[in-house]
């Protein structure tokens, strides 16, 4: 059972399954989402219009295709509103539904961007103690996957995750 803190392009890690932060339509976008669709290549995008979308705080599963990656978990983070919007229960929801749907394809290892902190808007600061509580909650079931990257793309993102998860771990 593992959490790693690094930083980088989420689309070159070696892990079972990438987090894409998508939107509802699934059918790509700028950010994670568009680096992802570029490095998996058009079939990722023909996957996902099978799908027919996918509501915020929910989670699908495709194949990686050109990834490394044997797959990709979409899921629909929350657009920042203010925070009186429900926004903390949807994100927490992201994660808690991604780390779900790798249990049940048994997946071991699965790398997670920052959801909802580019385009939608989330505070870095509130999100990365979203992410790391359901962390910390997923460690303590020993259930797979076992293994949990959180990708930063930036120093402030990795300097936040980093002192977030090392204050948690006093706590
Ligand atoms: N690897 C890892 N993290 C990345 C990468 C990458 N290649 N590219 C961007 N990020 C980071 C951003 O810096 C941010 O911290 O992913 C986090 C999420 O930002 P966005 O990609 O903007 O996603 P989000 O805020 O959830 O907004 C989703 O943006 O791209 C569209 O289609 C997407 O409409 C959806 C919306």
């Amino acid at each position: 059972m593992s959490v790693e803190i690094v930083a980088g392009d989420i689309t070159r890690l070696v892990v079972d399954a990438i987090v894409n932060a998508a939107n509802e339509t699934l059918l790509g976008g700028g950010g994670v989402d568009g680096a992802i669709h570029r490095a998996a290549g058009p079939d990722l995008l023909a996957e996902c219009r099978t799908l027919g979308g996918c509501p915020t705080g929910q989670a699908k599963i495709t194949r990686g295709y050109r990834l490394k990656a044997r797959h990709v978990i979409h899921t629909v983070g929350p657009i920042w509103q203010g925070g009186g919007a429900g926004e903390a229960r949807l994100l927490e929801s992201c994660y808690r539904r991604s780390l779900e749907l790798a249990a049940e394809h048994a997946l071991g290892s699965i790398a997670f961007p920052a959801i909802s902190t580019g385009v939608y808007g989330y505070p870095l600061e509130a999100a990365t103690e979203i992410a790391l509580g359901v962390a910390e909650d997923w460690l303590a079931t020993g259930r797979a996957p076992a293994r949990l990257v959180f990708v930063c793309f930036g120093d402030a993102a990795l300097a936040t995750y980093r002192r977030i998860w090392a204050a948690r771990a006093r706590a």
